[in-house]
């Protein structure tokens, strides 16, 4: 298989369409057999439930390119399950879990040779999504639904790669108390746009949001979970509305049996962050991307790691997580999934 002629070190993370995308469509109460498909573009109804009342959901998982010559997944099975989690709270239908699995194998194995090299630092962006496809007029869910991968080679989300970031505690809220953070639905990333324009205009990377209630707590950013470490403590945030993401549970477990950290999954307070050690933001997207200080208004939070390099333990973090996602590394059972 011939890789495509892209100059993957410089990949960015942008979108690129490449020769096969997965559809699948749901009508009259169930989903129909789903295809591979080479039209990158949607025609829809002008009143689709997705265009008038954001009725989406999606995910985000990548393919990569092992040591060895596979290509792998890393836990598609809890995509699938988050997604399915999304899907019921705006009232959508499931995508049902093992067909989600499969058609990531089919996509991913379709756009083969749009797979970076392993080495290359850029990887194949997996992104499923679903929405409400016919038109809706009055607020209700839509009864139709059109379910889709698409694949995109990516570099890394933040420019500078392993360079720390800066981030500011945002001035808005993300996630109501008994709304929708949880969930990956478009709604929530809508709603960060004018905060995350506004974060960048003032020279910072992402907005940390604090919970929404009583403003105290640290919760995440707009794309990404947030860890730290103190000591040999792996320290990350337990709240019911910030995404359970995929990426912070499974650090959880590598800091524990791969690395002999402590970890805690706890409520944390604002004014705990001067005594981190090391922060990073952490997603599929993200991967892990040092922190190197956190504005509070007028308060700077510089952490001992600085701002040139991510600090030793995040580094081995890393280093774990990508070398058990690149077959370097033995993985835990069932993380995973070889697509060929
Ligand atoms: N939090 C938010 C708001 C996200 O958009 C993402 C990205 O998926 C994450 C956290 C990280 O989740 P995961 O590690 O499952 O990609
Ligand atoms: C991901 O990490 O997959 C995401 O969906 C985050 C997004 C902000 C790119």
């Amino acid at each position: 298989m011939e890789k495509k002629n892209i100059d993957w070190g410089s990949l960015g993370f942008g979108y690129m369409a490449t020769d096969k995308r997965y559809v699948s469509n749901f009508k009259d109460g169930k989903w129909d057999d789903g295809a591979l498909i080479d039209d990158p573009n949607i025609v829809m109804n002008e009143c689709a439930g997705v265009l008038q009342y954001s009725q989406s959901v999606f995910e985000g998982l990548k393919a990569y390119e092992t040591e060895d010559g596979h290509i792998v997944c890393f836990r598609p099975d809890l995509n699938a399950s988050r997604m399915a989690d999304s899907a019921a709270r705006l009232e959508m239908p499931v995508f049902p879990e093992d067909r989600f699995v499969e058609a990531v194998k089919q996509v991913v194995l379709a756009n083969e040779a749009w797979v970076p090299p392993y080495g290359s630092g850029a990887t194949l962006y997996i992104r499923p999504y679903m929405f409400g496809s016919n038109p809706v007029i009055g607020v209700k869910p839509a009864d139709e639904y059109q379910f889709r991968i698409l694949v995109t080679p990516v570099g890394p989300y933040f420019k500078g790669g392993a360079k720390p970031i800066k981030i500011k505690i945002a001035d808005y809220d993300r996630a109501a108390p008994r709304g929708t953070g949880h969930i990956k639905a478009g709604l929530n990333y809508a709603m960060s746009l004018h905060a995350i324009v506004e974060a960048h205009k003032q020279g910072f990377a992402e907005n940390l949001y604090p919970d929404s209630r009583t403003r105290t707590l640290v919760e995440e950013t707009g794309g990404a979970n947030i860890i730290f470490v103190k000591g040999n403590k792996f320290i990350t945030v337990k709240s019911p509305t910030i995404l359970p993401s995929i990426t912070r549970r499974s650090l959880e477990y590598v800091a524990e049996k791969y690395l002999g950290m402590e970890v805690e999954e706890r409520e944390i307070p604002l004014t705990e962050l001067p005594e981190f050690e090391e922060a990073g933001l952490c997603g599929t997207a993200a991967v892990i991307s040092p922190v190197g200080m956190i504005v509070n208004g007028d308060q700077e939070i510089a952490f001992p790691s600085g701002m040139e390099q991510m600090g030793p333990k995040i580094q081995k973090l890393y280093d774990t997580l990508t070398g058990i996602q690149m077959g370097r590394l033995e993985a835990p059972e069932g993380w995973i999934c070889k697509i060929k």
